[in-house]
């Protein structure tokens, strides 16, 4: 007689498996999320795993390898952040915000690669006619692109085999329908099936898969992140709310650099390149008070960006602090550093601090350039040229050599900014820098 398939219980959020139904997660503590599910594949397979052959075992000298050619898109900032292209046969997961542009982009992607491959797009959430509007707006039109609404894995599965395209792209794996699965579509139990059946398509039919993830609302990448493991590439595309840019990030990459950042800006004809991010940053610049330019690093790139600080007298007994875009406890030190070394009472200041732009930038680097942003607004005193700073700040008030420091000064130089606050161990890396040691060299430079 054959066993009756056994049950087991999936919290929907996070994964977690048990035998027995719970109302509330133990893992993640979220209510009603446990799904029903059948045993896992592992197990209703244990007797084809039994009949199974052994295999060959190869040396690697004996394999013929050759670099293979990568698929570019011609977009810049796309092809860079996969390290040069997307690689035949790999499976990339696009994840981020719903509404942030990750359909936007993937249709500008297509429409370019289509002009020399074949890429076959699968939207799983929009119909034809939805597809064909957006297409419109965004100028895409590209006959040799070709468009599906359907979502079931089966015909994906069907059609890839049959045709063979070069690329195919799936927006979204959420609604994604595996047929014949126990547990319901965008759940995690039949999203760890979809990754290893896409990822068996994409290496089996030597096509280059593109799927496309949300994350959740809390910011957890519940079901793209439990899928990174068995993806080549995960990007990630962010943004902010109240701006226009967008940053396409690599997570994980097998075929080339991690960290490396695209850039892009929204606009009402869609994702244009912002290839040239710092001239687009510096042009809306101006020298105010509680201003000053840093210069990070984000992944192999060097960023100019203006951070900006507002200290007024506080009328709180506890002062208010609202920080965005940089860690909250690294301006609550600098401002502890600098009360303490140059008795400027910041305890009795409400502080507000703010990256333009909407980025979200951290590293020791940028400790000089907020401390000088607190002093600026501190004294209502603004600089009369753009100013750079790059250097840590230790407890002992000591500004320290900042890394990849050159690069940074380079970068500063390149965009013809001629006041740049290192400390003294970088000075001599241009004509433009001026070093400070200590913290109460930084008064000096507001002389
Ligand atoms: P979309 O690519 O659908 O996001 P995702 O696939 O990540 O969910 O982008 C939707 C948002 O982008 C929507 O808020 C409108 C905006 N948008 C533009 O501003 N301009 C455009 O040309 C397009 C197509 C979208
Ligand atoms: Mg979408």
């Amino acid at each position: 007689m054959a066993k009756a398939d056994a049950l087991i219980f999936s919290c929907s959020e996070c994964g977690y498996k048990t035998g027995k139904w719970y109302g509330c997660c133990p893992a993640c503590k979220q209510w009603d999320s446990f799904t029903e599910e059948k045993a896992p594949l592992s197990i209703k397979r244990s007797s084809s795993r039994k009949n199974a052959a052994p295999t060959i075992m190869r040396r690697l000298s004996e394999i013929d390898s050759h670099e293979q050619e990568r698929i570019f898109s011609g977009i810049t900032e796309w092809d860079r952040v996969l390290g040069g292209g997307i690689m035949p046969a790999s499976f990339t997961i696009l994840t981020g915000d719903p509404g942030i542009g990750k359909s936007t982009l993937l249709m500008h992607v297509a429409n370019k690669i289509a002009e020399n491959y074949n890429v076959f797009y699968f939207s799983t959430e929009e119909s034809l006619e939805q597809l064909k509007l957006r297409a419109s707006r965004l100028d895409c039109i590209s006959d040799k692109l070709l468009f599906s609404d359907q979502a079931q894995f089966g015909t994906i599965m069907a059609t890839v085999d049959q045709h063979r395209p070069d690329v195919v792209i799936i927006d979204s794996i959420q609604n994604c329908v595996l047929e014949d699965s126990p547990s319901l579509p965008g759940t995690i139990g039949q999203l760890r099936e979809l990754a290893l059946y896409f990822m068996r398509l994409a290496k089996d039919k030597h096509v280059a898969l593109i799927l496309t993830g949300h994350i959740t609302k809390e910011g957890a990448m519940a079901g793209p992140k439990m899928m990174e493991h068995m993806v080549d590439t995960v990007l990630y595309l962010s943004g902010d709310d109240q701006w226009q840019n967008r940053m396409l990030r690599t997570i994980k990459n097998r075929f080339g650099p991690t960290g490396e950042l695209g850039f892009f800006e929204m606009g009402s004809a869609g994702l244009s390149e912002l290839k040239n991010i710092n001239e687009y940053l510096l042009s809306d610049t101006v020298c105010t008070p509680g201003s000053v330019l840093v210069s990070h690093m984000e992944g192999s790139r060097p960023l100019l960006l203006e951070v900006q600080a507002l200290v007024v007298a506080s009328k709180f007994s506890t002062p208010q602090r609202v920080i965005s875009g940089v860690d909250y406890n690294q301006v609550v030190l600098i401002a502890a550093i600098l009360e303490k070394h140059l008795k400027i009472r910041f305890s009795s200041y409400d502080i507000f601090f703010k990256v333009s732009g909407g980025f979200k930038i951290k590293g020791s680097n940028l400790d000089l350039g907020i401390a000088i942003a607190l002093l600026s607004s501190f004294f209502q005193k603004a600089f009369d040229k753009k100013t750079v700073a790059v250097g840590e700040i230790s407890l002992a008030g000591l500004v320290k050599p900042a890394s990849f420091g050159e690069q940074l000064i380079k970068e500063a130089v390149k965009f013809g900014i001629q006041h740049i606050l290192v400390a003294s161990k970088q000075a001599s890396s241009s004509a433009h820098c001026r070093s400070c040691s200590t913290v109460h060299d930084i008064l000096s430079v507001f002389d």
